[in-house]
């Protein structure tokens, strides 16, 4: 057993995705979140900014005692997943190849639609990672850099007519490929799970790289015998490097309670 808490981290609210389902598998579990509100987006930022970014949040999450560490976001996992697994001694879970299993085993027609951000889908993380698994697969990549600022802004509900003329228009060349896939390879696109949904259709499985990597945390720290006691109740603090307002209330809404009081402003650019 190992009480430690697990750090997580994102470009601002998309890994709450991943928390969601981490204390939905984990509830015994203290998680450390990071969110880079400051600077979101990461996604149209070059490799070299990104690695920088994704260091200093690291950093910062190794401030604290921690059993491991989840980048909670597709950008970063694609990007400098090996950088900063190089660079520290703890273990650290990624999104991409959880996510890319899960797709494999979902498509039954081996089409296969991913969405990410600009930096996403310019690594071709997702596709080296799923064409590995099933090279017969017919991968269709559409990068969405308009999708994080909508979902930063609140603008994820279905019927907003912004929102759902953007998805509209991103996902129009996946289902003309007739796609029974859907990789969400951004963790701020499961808050548009019911856009993209509606927008696909029936039939088409919805792959959230969020939730996936939590179901790879769960997996890991099991192997390893690193499991808090199920039996508590498992606490998160978050930590956030723009205004805390926004955060709260866009996070409340999301994480189903209210996080007043949980979440502290953090000067990213000191580590
Ligand atoms: N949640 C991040 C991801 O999974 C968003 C990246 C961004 O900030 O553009 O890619």
């Amino acid at each position: 057993m190992d009480s430690r808490p697990i750090g997580v981290f994102d470009s601002g609210l998309g890994g709450l995705t991943a928390v969601r389902e981490l204390t939905s598998l984990l509830p015994g579990e203290d998680i450390i979140y990071f969110g880079d509100t400051g600077r979101v987006p990461y996604g149209s930022r070059s490799r070299d900014t990104i690695i920088q970014y994704a260091r200093q949040d690291v950093a910062f999450l190794r401030s604290f005692d921690l059993k491991a560490i989840v980048i909670a976001c597709g950008t970063v996992s694609s990007t400098a997943m090996e950088v900063l697994e190089r660079e520290n001694p703890i273990p650290i879970i990624g999104v991409v190849e959880p996510s890319a299993r899960a797709a494999a085993a979902a498509s039954r027609n081996g089409v296969i639609g991913l969405i990410g951000t600009q930096a996403t889908i310019r690594t071709g993380a997702y596709l080296r990672r799923i064409r590995a698994l099933r090279p017969d697969v017919k991968l269709i990549d559409v990068a969405c850099p308009l999708f994080v600022p909508l979902v930063e802004n609140g603008r994820f509900r279905p019927g907003d007519i912004v929102v759902e003329t953007v998805a509209r228009e991103y996902l129009a060349p996946i289902k003309e490929a007739g796609a029974d896939t859907l990789v969400l390879g951004c963790t701020h696109y499961p808050l548009l799970q019911d856009v993209l949904a509606s927008e696909m259709g029936p039939g088409v499985a919805l792959i959230s790289s969020g939730a996936e990597g939590a179901r790879a945390v769960r997996e890991r720290l099991a192997a390893a015998g690193a499991l808090n006691d199920p039996g508590r109740r498992g606490h998160c603090r978050f930590y956030v490097s723009d205004s805390i307002g926004g955060f709260v209330s866009l996070a409340s809404v999301f994480l189903g309670h209210d996080v007043t009081g949980e979440v502290s402003r953090v000067d990213i650019t000191r580590y």
